[in-house]
Formats: C-alpha cells, structure tokens, sequence
C-alpha cells in the first residue's frame, strides 16, 4: 500500500469523449462518522449494483484515504489493493453486494477545504467537484445517484449542532456525546453530500408551497450572528415563491437548512437540503453591508435554492457538463435579482462582469468552451465562460423564443430528466422539443471558444434612398481550436428614423447565421440611428463605426435602456482610446452626454449612476492591441478630472441631497447612494480643496456601510491627513469584524496610488492577514490584480508579488492559489518588456518542487499562450 499523499501528481487529461457509463452504480449508501476535529472516524456502506456485463472489479476514488477495514455483505474481505490513492475491490461474478470500508481523517489539518474540513471549531464539508473521495471510498462520479443514511456521534459541548442533509428521523444521547441519524429521500451525487457539527444558532422560519407542503427553514451561523440573517431569509423565501411562479418549481422536502461558514473556497454551495454558504453572502446589515453585499446576498441565496432543480434533481452526467447547471442557474439567478430590482440596472451589471471576466479568460490562453472538451483539474472549470457565458448561451435561447415557449422547453427537460445526471445535449434537445425551434447551428455555443465580433455598417442606395445593414461576424482562433464556423447569433435591432420619413420603428431579432449577410431597413431620408444588440441579446464583440453625435444621440434617445448605456460607454471609449494611442483628448462631447443623462436622475438615479461611470481600466485595455496601462491610468484620470469640473455644480448638488437612511434598501435609495458615490469619486478628481473633508464628512457621517466604504476608497485613492484618520477609524472599529476588515484590505488593494504594490507587500505582513482565509486572500491579491495600473507596474513588482503567493499558498489550498494565475497569463497583450516578466514568473511557478495538479494546469497552460 502506498501513501497517497506522497505520489507525485501526474498531469493526466480527461477528456470529454472518453465518457463511459459507470460500471457499478450504488443506489444506497449508509455513512457513520465518529466526529472530532483532529481525527473523524467514517464507517461507510455502499450498496453496490454492477451494470456492466464483464466481471469488473468496484473502483472506488480516494484522495489522502487509507482504508483501515474492508468488508464484503458483513464478512471481512482480502480481494482489494490500493492502485494510487484508489481502492479497487475484487467482487469476484457478485452483480450486487454490500461493501464497507473504514477510514479515519483529520479535518484540522485538512487546509484545502475540500472534503471534510473544520473552519472555526466546527466541522463542515465541501464535496464538489471531487471532495467526497477525502471523505470516503467512492466512485465520486456525478453519474452515480445514492440514497443516503448518515449517521453522526460527537461530543455534546463541541458539537451541539449536528446537520445534513434531508430529514434528522432520530437522535439520542450516549454520555457526553449525542447523535443523530439523518435521511435523505431524494437519490443524490457524492457531490452533493453534506455534513455540519458545530456550535450553531439559527434564525427559523417556514415557507408553504404551491402545492401546501410547510417547509422548515433555518440558517446556521455563530452565535451573534443571527440577527444578521434576516436579509437572507427573505431572499430564500423569495427566492421559493418565484420558482414556483416563473418555472414551476417546488421544493421537496420539509427542510431546508443553510450553514454559514467563514472558511470557504467558492461563494457556496448548493448541497440537497443542506446549503452551505461562505459568510459573506449570508450576513448582512445596515452597518457592515453595503448595497452591492445585499445584493451578492440575495442572487447566492437564489442561485444555491434554484439549483434544487437545476443540478440537484437533474445533475449533470460528468463535470464536462457543469454549465448545464451553472449556466442554467445563473441565468435563473439573474433573471430573478432583475425582477426584484431594476432589470436594466441588473443587466448592465451583469454584463460588465461579463466583459471583466469572461471576455479576457475566452482571449486568452485558458480559453475554452461552455462545454470544456477536456481538463486536468475539474477545480480550473468553475470560470467565468462556464457560468457567466453559460447563461449568456441560455439567455439566447429564451430571448429567441419569447418566455411562454422557453417554459414549455424548461418544463419538458425537467420532466423528461428528473431524477437522471443529464448532458447539456439533452438541455437543448428539451428546448428545441418544447419551444418547437431548430438548434442545430446553435448548438456552436457549446462547443466552439472565443467572443465572436460583429461588424455592423448601414448603406445607402444613392438612387433610390433604400439603406441596408450589412453585418459580418467573426470567431477568434483561441487555443485548440484555429478555425471556427460561423454561430447563430441573435441581434436585436432598431434604427432610428430622425425625419419621420420612414415611419413606424419596429424592433427586430436578426438571427445572423453566416459569415455575412444584409438586412434590409427600409428608405429613411436621412441616416437612421443605428441601435444594436439591444439589451446585450447575444455576448459578442460589435465593432460598429458610429460618431459622436450619434453615439450621444443614442444615448440620450433611445428608448433600451441598456442600449442609452452601450451608447454613453461607446463614446467615453472611443474618447480614451484616441487620446491613450496619442491623439489630443476631446472631452467635449462625453461631458455632454454625461450632463444630458444626469438630467434623468430623479426619474432613475441607479441607471444614471451605472451609465455615468467610466470604463474600467481593463476594459479600456481590451480595446488595444497592446496595453499601455500607464496611458490608460492617466488618460482616464484626465476624463474624469474634465468631467469632475466640468460639471461640478451637478455633483456637488448630489452630495449635497443627502443619502437615504442605509436602512432603505429600495432600488430607489440603493440608486441614489450609487449616485452619490460616482458623484463623490468625479469631485475627488478635480482639484477642489475641500474633496477630501467632504468625504471625510461623509465618512464620518455614514449611517451605513454603502456610504463609509465608499468614501473610504475615494479617500485612499490620494494622498490627504483624512486618508490615514479614516483608515485607522474604520480599522479600529471593525477589526474584529473579518467581513469588514477584508474591505479595509481591499480598498488599500484597489487604490490608484503610484505604491500600492508596495502597500499590498507591507499589508500581507499585517497581523490580520493569513493565507488561511480565502475571502481575505482574495481581498487583498485578488484586488490588486483587478487594478490593471499597478498590477502591471512596469518594474514587475506586482508579478512577482502574485507568483509569491501562489507558491507559498499551493500547498496549503491549491484551489484558491490557482486562481490567482490567469492575470498573468494576459502577457501576450503587453509590450514586450512585461510579457517577459509575466512569463519568467509563470516559469518560477512551474520550478517549484511538489506543485499541485490545479496549479500546475493553470500556470503550464497560461505560459503556452
Ligand atoms: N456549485 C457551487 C455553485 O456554483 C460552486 C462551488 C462551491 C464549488 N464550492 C465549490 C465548486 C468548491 C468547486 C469547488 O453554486
Ligand atoms: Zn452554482
């Protein structure tokens, strides 16, 4: 027997066309932990089923296991042998039997937060993608669907919570330790096992379905927590009633529990019955919560109940297929937070984190498909194009065929696949059978990487005054995958008549589905306005040669509001680019525009607030070839600065409105904070004196978390007395806070000050930061590669200030470390100079001794290009 933890990690491929049906399939599974923090003892039984016709032997997956007995229908069993880290049993012609393994493990030392794992004196788990194998001997396959008994003993003061999933049908006493059995009657994949043992409080209260069933509702969190989760249990039983309304969807058991913990590697987790969450998108107040954390809260909360349909009742045939659910539920999740809000303002949201993170991974080296066709570590998959693109892909089928027939489409697939592991496949195959559409080209999506880019351009027939658009797509080459075909790409368009000659206006759903094509308009008398994926309808690149008058005219006209906000970006974009690549800057007609929209903020403050905002660094970065991240720094300082005092008046006139009580989280007060903020951010660029004591005052004045850390990060862009006194106040009073404290390490990461690697440097030897958090790491690295400036210092501190930490963090959480590397991938878009350094770095990485299998997928792939 060899120790699985010293076998050197192999870098193996799996590949998507290698699926084969599971040989053995364990309809019941029975598990008996004997709980402590430092050593838990699992007695596992699994009712094997062999489906295959030849005499395998059962494979079982373990990760850091040992098996300390092997029993076979109650007898002690010799015909197994450890290959690696997995246990293969030799059942000799059995087609069924039972199989009991014992092992024991150490949750303390368990650092990696996958399998089970204690985080703050409690024991808690994380099983997907693949952690169920550091808990017990499994197939680990999400194809293999079990019943699950779990029973659990532990000591009564340690552990007076015990939780999983399903029903609790009995418990007792025995000393000082308790127990308690549980049941769940809905078969599920290991990777949806959970368990919790911990000194927990809860927050109680019920939700009736449709159908009249009551169900149990309770949140888990510290004692002193709890009055903190009532933002939370409104967003879960929202979150039921519109299941219920828009997809017909009810919950199924008569308990639903979520844990919140504070070590956790993702946001969380959707596990049957038995949600566990990471703190920050269960705990929220006034105080120590700001819009946007309320706002995470309330579309987690949703994205983890929805995938009760969408991933627990149908689950996915193998990992390749995680966008079945992710992308599906994502979209679910969106759709949901735009009905409770303001659905432009949550579209322009989404799309911006689109274009943040999900257009720079598919042009860059880790680029892949919604439907990856093979990895090395599942862990690497959890991306922004499996998620993010994946909703954009099931946004199109919908926008395509209207809501009613998309219902009809998600009604046949969850009828057809409930209880089944489905592929994304059979996901369209229910939407083209039951909304009555043909997918085939469509199907591309799935397959084929890259943002496509359209071109748009209208002419004009001299002779007879007809205008026609002509439009062209694109798909780029992206690792693996040189030639592509051309995708179906739906565009909603409108072109705007502004003499009246030719009447009424009528939106339009152009289905591109070639390479080129024209699309007649009709006879204007004078150009008409081009309006163009209206409402962000497919996620492509549109390269659209459109001046600034018409651009401001857009956007100040045209009755989509996501399309009034593509237009006032577009024109800020054009204006950065020029004056990035050299040209003199013409501030004229942004600030136009800007002032033009800000005349509708009464009406609708949050939209003014998201469409007056400038594009971010890395957008602005996007638009080069290669990019000059100084210029950009400085040339958008300068917009915002010709803005900031062009209309200071207006600003100013904002600030002084006053905010609303931070206890008004209407979409209204929420806008007008958001507002108040981008107003605050333009005064602090200009050179007024008193910027720094307004927002001081602010600061010292807030009534809430919005407003205070707002201000705090205006004020740590420079370099004022109030920066330092608002950092220490703000530091002071919530030290013991980690939620907040980790935004007191963030807007230091985020700030536009020319040392702020080197205050990255200085805070991650501040007393309260440890690599053993993920929420802290990521406040403090995972800000400062968002800040495109002084990540990529031309000097290259800010590289090797990342390569260090991935190479002190893979040992201990592989999975948060590998994170880290895709901005370094980036290199093949800097000049020279920096591409070296981004690659010498990649390369330091792969020297080191003993890298993990993530890490190693990651970086090997980001130095490729
Ligand atoms: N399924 C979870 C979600 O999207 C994602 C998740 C939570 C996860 N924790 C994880 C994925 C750990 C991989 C590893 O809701
Ligand atoms: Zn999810």
């Amino acid at each position: 027997m060899t120790d699985a933890s010293s076998t050197p990690p192999v870098p193996v491929t799996i590949h998507r066309g290698d699926y084969r049906p599971p040989e053995w399939q364990v309809p019941d599974i029975a598990l008996d932990f004997a709980l402590g923090i430092d050593a838990t003892r699992v007695s596992s039984a699994l009712s094997v089923v062999r489906h295959a016709d030849t005499m395998v032997p059962l494979v079982l997956r373990g990760d850091g296991l040992t098996p300390l007995g092997v029993r076979v229908d109650g007898e002690g069993w010799n015909d197994w042998r450890m290959d690696g880290s997995d246990l293969i049993v030799d059942l000799g012609d059995r087609t069924a039997a039972t199989v009991e393994v014992d092992t024991a493990i150490d949750p303390a030392a368990n650092t990696q937060l996958m399998g089970l794992y204690a985080s703050n004196a409690m024991l808690c788990t994380q099983c997907e993608a693949e952690g169920f194998r550091r808990i017990a001997f499994h197939p680990d396959r999400p194809d293999v669907l079990s019943r699950y008994k779990v029973r659990m003993a532990g000591d009564k003061a340690a552990f007076p919570v015990l939780l999983s999933n399903g029903n609790c049908v009995a418990s007792g006493e025995e000393g000082s330790d308790h127990w308690a059995l549980w049941e769940d009657p809905w078969p599920k994949p290991a990777y949806l096992f959970a368990l919790v043992a911990g000194d927990l409080v809860v927050n109680r209260d019920s939700f009736t379905t449709l159908s009249g069933r009551k169900v149990d509702l309770g949140i888990w969190v510290r004692a002193g927590d709890a009055d903190r989760t009532g933002h939370a249990m409104q967003a879960l039983k929202n979150s039921m009633a519109w299941d219920e309304r828009v997809y017909g969807r009810e919950y199924d058991l008569d308990l639903f529990n979520i844990v919140a913990v504070s070590d956790f590697n993702m946001g969380a987790m959707e596990n049957k019955g038995l949600n566990i969450f990471n703190t920050r998108y269960i705990l929220a107040d006034p105080d120590t919560a700001t819009d946007v954390d309320y706002d995470g809260v309330e579309g987690v909360v949703a994205h983890e109940y929805f995938h009760n349909w969408s991933g627990n009742r149908v689950t996915c045939r193998d990992w390749f297929q995680l966008s079945l659910k992710e992308g599906f539920t994502v979209f679910r999740d969106q759709s949901f937070s735009a009905a409770m809000g303001s659905p432009p303002v949550k579209r322009i949201e989404d799309v911006r984190l689109l274009r943040a993170a999900q257009f720079p991974e598919d042009a860059g080296p880790l680029a892949h498909p919604i439907r990856p066709d093979s990895y090395q570590e599942i862990s690497n998959f959890y991306t922004a194009t499996v998620y993010n693109k994946g909703a954009e892909i099931i946004r199109m089928m919908a926008t395509m065929v209207g809501p009613e027939r998309f219902r009809k489409g998600t009604d046949l697939y969850f009828a057809r696949h409930d209880g089944e592991a489905a592929t994304c496949e059979d996901f369209v195959r229910a939407i083209e059978e039951g909304a009555g559409v043909d997918l085939k080209q469509f199907r591309l999506w799935y397959s084929q990487a890259g943002t496509p880019r359209v071109t748009a351009r209208i002419d004009t027939d001299a002779a007879t005054g007809e205008r026609t658009l002509h439009l062209a797509q694109s798909v780029p080459a992206t690792p693996g995958q040189p030639d592509k075909a051309p995708m179906l790409i739906p565009l909603r368009i409108k072109a705007f008549d502004l003499d009246g000659s030719h009447g009424a206006e009528e939106e339009a759903l152009v289905l591109l589905d070639r390479a080129d094509m024209a699309v007649p308009l009709g006879s204007y008398r004078s150009r008409p306005m081009l309006s163009i994926n209206r409402g962000f309808s497919a996620p492509v690149i549109v390269d659209c040669a459109r001046e600034a008058g018409e651009l401001a005219w857009l956007a100040a006209h045209d009755d989509d509001p996501f399309a009034r906000y593509e237009a006032l970006q577009q024109l800020m974009l054009d204006t950065l680019v020029a004056a990035v690549s050299g040209d003199k800057a013409d501030h004229r007609a942004v600030i136009d525009a800007v002032a033009t929209t800000l005349g509708g903020r009464a009406a609708d403050p949050a939209f003014v607030a998201e469409a007056v905002l400038l594009p971010s660094e890395a957008f602005i970065g996007d638009q080069m070839v290669v990019v000059d991240p100084d210029a950009i720094r400085r040339e958008r300082l300068a917009l915002q600065a010709a803005i900031g005092a062009a209309l200071e008046a207006e600003w100013r006139a904002i600030l002084a409105e006053g905010a609303p009580p931070a206890t008004d989280l209407t979409p209204a007060a929420k806008g007008r904070r958001r507002l108040r903020g981008v107003a605050l951010a333009y005064l602090a660029a200009t050179p007024a004196a008193d910027a720094p004591a307004l927002a001081f005052g602010i600061f010292s004045g807030a009534d809430g978390m919005t407003e205070r850390q707002t201000a705090l990060a205006t004020l740590a862009h420079g370099d004022s007395d109030e920066r330092v006194a608002a950092l220490d106040i703000f530091y002071q009073r919530y030290r013991d806070n980690p939620f907040v404290l980790d935004k007191w390490f963030q807007v230091q990461a985020w700030s536009l000050r020319p040392d702020t690697v080197d205050a990255v440097r200085e805070l991650a030897g501040h007393p309260d930061f440890t690599l053993s958090n993920p929420n802290r790491v990521r406040s403090l690295y995972g800000a400062l590669t968002g800040n495109q400036a002084a990540f990529h210092r031309a000097d290259g501190a800010g590289y090797r200030l990342i390569a260090d930490l991935v190479i002190a963090l893979d040992p201990k959480n592989p999975q948060t470390a590998a994170k880290m590397i895709p901005p370094l991938g980036r290199w093949k878009r800097f000049d020279e100079a920096r591409a070296a350094m981004m690659k010498a770095e990649l390369g330091r990485i792969l020297a080191q001794p003993g890298l993990s299998r993530d890490v190693t997928e990651q970086a090997s792939k980001s130095l490729l290009g």
